[in-house]
C-alpha cells in the first residue's frame, strides 16, 4: 500500500470517527417525547404518572388537574412543606392514635384574639395565619370570636356521650364525631361565633365564608355535602390547612374539602417520595412519619 493510500484510508476513517461521535452526541441531545418530561421540577412525575396518580377522583377535578398541572404542582410542592402531619385525614373512618395529643399547643389567652374560655388552646402552626385573618376581619369592622379550638381524646368523649343522650346516637353521629375522630383533637380546629345555625348568614360567617381560605382555612362540612362528609352543614367549623392547601382546595377540588384530604391521604406519599428537593422532610399527611 503507498503512502498516499494509507493516508486517505486514515482521513477517512477519522472523518467516520467524528461523524459518529456527532450522531452520539445528537442522539444525547435530542428533546425526550413529551409523555416522558417532568411535568414540574418540584417532583420526578411524568405526565403519564400524574394521570395515574388522579385518575380515581372525581372526574371534574380530575380533568381541571389535567388541564393546568403546572399550578397544581406548585401549590403541592408548597403543600407537601406544611408541617408534620398537619393534613392528616381525620374523619368517620380514619381515627387519630389513641390519646394523641399535638406537641405543639400553645395558650390562645396568649394572644390579641376574643376566646370564650382562658384554656383554649390551638396549634402553632396555626397562629401566624389566624392573627393575620383576626386583623383583616377587624379591617372589615369584625372580631373573630371563638367558640371551640383544641379539644382533647376525653374531652369529646364528653362532647359526644351529652349528645348521644340528648338526641340518640343516629342524630348525634350527624352533629358531633366520635373521640378519636373530631379534627378538633388534632389542634387546627377552629368553631367560630356560636356553635349552631344561627350563626349562618351573621356578618361574621359571610365574612369568613368569602375570605378564610385567603388565610388557609377551610369549611370542614359545607352545606349540601353530608354524603361526603358525613357531617351536617356547620357554617361555624373550619380546619386550619395552610394556605397552599386552601388554594389548592378552591381552584381544584370544588371547595370540597374531604376530597382534598382523601386525595392527600391515598396518594400524598407518591409526592412525597418523588419530590425533589427537601428530601428528609417529615410528610405532612400522616402524624405516624
Ligand atoms: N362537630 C364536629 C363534627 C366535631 O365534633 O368534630
Ligand atoms: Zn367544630
Amino acid at each position: 500500500m503507498s503512502i498516499i493510500t494509507r493516508y486517505v484510508i486514515n482521513v477517512n476513517i477519522f472523518i467516520i470517527l467524528c461523524l459518529c461521535e456527532q450522531v452520539a452526541g445528537n442522539a444525547q441531545k435530542a428533546p425526550l417525547p413529551d409523555d416522558h418530561k417532568s411535568v414540574h421540577n418540584a417532583f420526578s412525575l411524568n405526565k403519564k404518572d400524574l394521570e395515574n396518580i388522579v385518575a380515581e377522583l372525581p372526574a371534574e377535578i380530575r380533568d381541571r388537574i389535567l388541564l393546568s398541572p403546572d399550578r397544581f404542582l406548585s401549590l403541592m410542592a408548597n403543600v407537601i412543606n406544611e408541617p408534620a402531619g398537619m393534613l392528616t385525614l381525620v374523619d368517620k373512618k380514619h381515627r387519630l392514635p389513641s390519646g394523641y395529643e399535638p406537641s405543639d399547643l400553645v395558650s390562645m389567652k396568649d394572644y390579641p384574639l376574643k376566646i370564650s374560655q382562658q384554656y383554649f388552646k390551638i396549634s402553632s402552626a396555626v397562629i401566624p395565619d389566624l392573627l393575620e385573618m383576626a386583623q383583616a376581619a377587624r379591617k372589615d369592622g369584625i372580631e373573630l370570636t371563638f367558640a371551640s379550638t383544641y379539644r382533647s381524646e376525653s374531652f369529646q368523649r364528653t362532647l359526644y356521650e351529652r349528645n348521644v343522650k340528648r338526641r340518640g346516637r343516629k342524630e348525634a353521629d350527624r352533629v358531633s364525631a366520635q373521640p378519636g375522630h373530631s379534627q378538633h383533637q388534632l389542634g387546627v380546629a377552629v368553631d367560630f361565633g356560636s356553635v349552631n345555625d344561627s350563626f349562618t348568614g351573621t356578618k361574621m360567617e359571610r365574612w369568613l365564608n368569602s375570605n378564610a381560605w385567603k388565610y388557609g382555612f377551610s369549611l370542614s362540612y359545607p352545606k349540601g355535602r353530608e354524603d361526603i362528609t358525613g357531617y351536617r352543614y356547620e357554617s361555624w367549623h373550619y380546619r386550619y390547612t395552610g394556605k397552599p392547601a386552601a388554594e389548592l382546595e378552591r381552584a381544584y377540588f370544588g371547595g370540597v374539602q374531604q376530597f382534598m384530604m382523601e386525595f392527600f391521604h391515598s396518594k400524598g406519599s407518591i409526592f412525597i417520595a418523588k419530590r425533589t428537593r427537601d428530601k428528609s422532610k417529615p410528610s405532612p399527611f400522616s402524624i405516624k412519619n
